[in-house]
């Protein structure tokens, strides 16, 4: 179905539209008033726009890299609803350099995601510089993202993703490759180290801005962590002082006001790179930037039907399941999430899934 050319009518019913525009129709213009905090509200001293190399981002908020969840609709979503930039999932340079269609579907979108970068995991320097090349060429990105902090075995297993952290010479030598090879800005997110007990964000961190990235973002938990416990914010502190005039992003169980005030005072970063905390949540955005118009149930269920909607113009017949992640989400605090986790598990019927956001939100089911 091409994303211009479907009539949202056919899910959504005509009376229920109310502003914003995009809401009501999918395929709108994008939409960037959410982006802009709102003077006076709890953070405007601390969202504000930044740089990273010569790209502008309309604020310091952003959408964590998530594969199997921020596909093309959940970044606009996102974006829409406010984030300031946004990050594919993780592409493998291998698979860029045979050009998979389906590598190449996840990083490419029709729809307008706002400042979005590319991200890409690999080992060999020169691999990574050419799929960072061919990236460029597709122009279809602000920035590419180097991924150190991947912990899959898979991943690692080839010295990739969390790997490098054990290697930064390694890691060094990829971003000085990658950085020749691209004219777009090159930066990179890794994690505060590869055990606990060989914790080396800071030497490492070092080592990637000498090498030139032009922005970090620190995953503030080990490899041996994965995504479990509490991320160790701690380990962030001084980090500001290494990044020195490029932007130092972080990230790990930032989900409220609170939890982005303590890490600014904790930290001096730059930005904010949340994951988890907007799935099932994605106006968690509008909601740090000051928009409380957007918190009614009402609202929250046309955000719900909209995500599904572009989900099935982008994905086709597989984006009920790939949209169950989000809709578990979602249905978080429903009081039967157990069950209707168990019943929706096979379900393939959008208008199953549909009614069922619908009940859940118009029975004020999450407040
Ligand atoms: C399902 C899932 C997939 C992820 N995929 C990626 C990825 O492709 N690239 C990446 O750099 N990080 C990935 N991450 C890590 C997140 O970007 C983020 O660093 C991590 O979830 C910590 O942030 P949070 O506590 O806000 O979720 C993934 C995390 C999850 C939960």
């Amino acid at each position: 179905m091409s994303f211009n050319s479907f009539n949202s009518d056919t899910l959504m019913s005509k009376n229920d539209f109310a502003s914003p525009i995009w809401l009501n129709n999918p395929s709108s213009d994008f939409d960037s008033s959410f982006q802009k905090v709102v003077e006076g509200s709890k953070l405007s001293k601390i969202i504000k726009p930044i740089k990273i190399g010569n790209v502008q981002l309309p604020n310091n908020l952003m959408l964590a890299p998530m594969a199997g969840v921020t596909d093309g609709s959940f970044r606009q979503l996102c974006a829409r609803l406010g984030v300031g930039y946004t990050v594919s999932e993780l592409a493998s340079c291998k698979a860029l350099q045979m050009r998979s269609s389906q590598t190449l579907d996840m990083i490419r979108f029709d729809g307008d995601t706002g400042k979005y970068a590319v991200q890409i995991f690999g080992s060999d320097p020169d691999l990574m510089a050419e799929a960072a090349s061919y990236v460029e060429s597709l122009k279809i990105c602000d920035v590419i993202d180097l991924n150190m902090g991947c912990p899959v075995s898979k991943v690692v297993k080839t010295g990739a993703g969390s790997a490098l952290m054990k290697t930064p010479e390694l890691a060094a030598k990829i971003i000085k490759n990658v950085s020749k090879s691209v004219s777009l800005p090159v930066t990179c997110k890794f994690r505060i180290g590869w055990t606990e007990n060989s914790i080396n964000v800071k030497e490492f961190a070092r080592a990637v801005v000498e090498a030139g990235v032009k922005a970090i973002t620190v995953h503030a938990r080990t490899r041996q962590a994965m995504y479990t416990g509490p991320a160790q914010w701690k380990y962030l502190e001084g980090l500001k002082d290494i990044a020195k005039n490029i932007p130092f992003i972080s990230n790990g169980d930032i989900s409220s006001e609170e939890h982005i005030i303590e890490l600014y005072e904790k930290t001096g970063c730059d930005g904010f790179m949340i994951g988890r905390g907007c799935v099932g949540k994605p106006w968690i955005y509008a909601q740090l930037l000051g928009h409380s118009e957007l918190l009614i149930p009402e609202f929250r269920f046309k955000i719900f039907k909209h995500h599904l909607v572009d989900m099935l113009m982008e994905h086709g017949s597989s984006a009920v399941p790939m949209f169950r992640v989000h809709l578990f989400g979602y249905l978080k605090n429903h009081p039967h999430s157990a069950s209707l986790r168990r019943s929706l598990c096979t379900e393939r019927n959008p208008n199953v899934v549909l009614k069922i956001g619908e009940e859940f939100f118009k029975n004020n089911g999450y407040l």
